[in-house]
């Protein structure tokens, strides 16, 4: 069996000011007091990734950005690239959650290209996928996120450093979850896809997402084939990410 090593990162979406950056340090601070066995990104918002990956530089916290525009470089107000998340600091990037997808509407075609421009400009994307709550009721979970990853996972990932993050839209920001059957039964199916795939989908991390707080993370995380956690809310703050991050060991 391929081991996965788990990774527990945090999506800050648009949440915090200056003042913010200390949960960053005091999170790499405990850690690097007792290094955990699992990979740690936080997902700061753009304006901050710089100053904290600054200071979390020469800790084992990764630093990630939450979007990033498929070009280099252009006449696109108001966007960011790859190549200048990479520049500030960023090593991995979520793209397709769920905010983008809706709010942004961003489908499936434009996911791909930005996973293609995140492995250009050298960050690991973290690519999200996640049914909603009448695909789930009409028995459409499996068939909504096979077909999301199908279309947003394009094949130049091949071999390459990526994540899925498995978040239920209905569960995200709401304090609900699927069962831990239900978790199972579609990180499975997921599996099943990149394996498929991809010649390295045995060993890509396939995370879930939404409403894991320090008091549901040690179930989810040790459920089968859930290889951490993209954690919202609960990673705001140290003191609530930090046994969500211990939980997952
Ligand atoms: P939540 O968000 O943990 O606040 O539910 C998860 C996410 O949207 O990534």
């Amino acid at each position: 069996m391929v081991s996965v090593r788990k990774l527990i990162a945090g999506n800050w979406k648009m949440n915090g000011l200056s003042n913010q950056i200390v949960e960053a340090v005091t999170v790499a601070e405990d850690l690097a007091r007792n290094p955990p066995k699992v990979r740690v990104a936080i997902c700061p918002p753009t304006i901050l990734v710089h100053r904290i990956a600054e200071r979390l530089a020469r800790t084992i916290v990764e630093v990630g950005a939450q979007d990033l525009h498929g070009e280099a470089a252009g006449a696109f107000t108001g966007d960011t690239s790859g190549e200048m998340l990479h520049d500030a600091g960023a090593r991995v990037v979520i793209i397709g959650h769920s905010e983008r997808r809706s709010l942004h509407y961003e489908d499936d075609a434009v996911v791909s290209g930005k996973v293609n421009a995140a492995l250009r400009a050298g960050l690991e994307p973290i690519i999200c996928v996640g049914e909603r709550l009448d695909h789930r009721e009409a028995g459409q979970a499996l068939e909504v996120v096979s077909h999301q990853l199908m279309h947003s996972l394009p094949m130049s990932l091949d071999g390459r450093a990526f994540v899925v993050a498995y978040e239920p839209v209905w569960a995200i920001g709401t304090g609900l979850t699927p069962t831990l059957e239900e978790i199972a039964n579609m990180h499975r199916a997921i599996r099943d896809l990149l394996v498929e795939r991809f010649s390295n989908g045995a060993a890509r991390p396939i995370l879930y997402g939404g409403s894991v707080k320090p008091s549901n993370a040690q179930d989810i995380l040790h459920t089968q084939d859930v290889d951490g956690a993209l954690v919202g809310g609960a990673s705001l703050l140290a003191k609530d990410f930090l046994p969500i991050i211990r939980a997952a060991e």
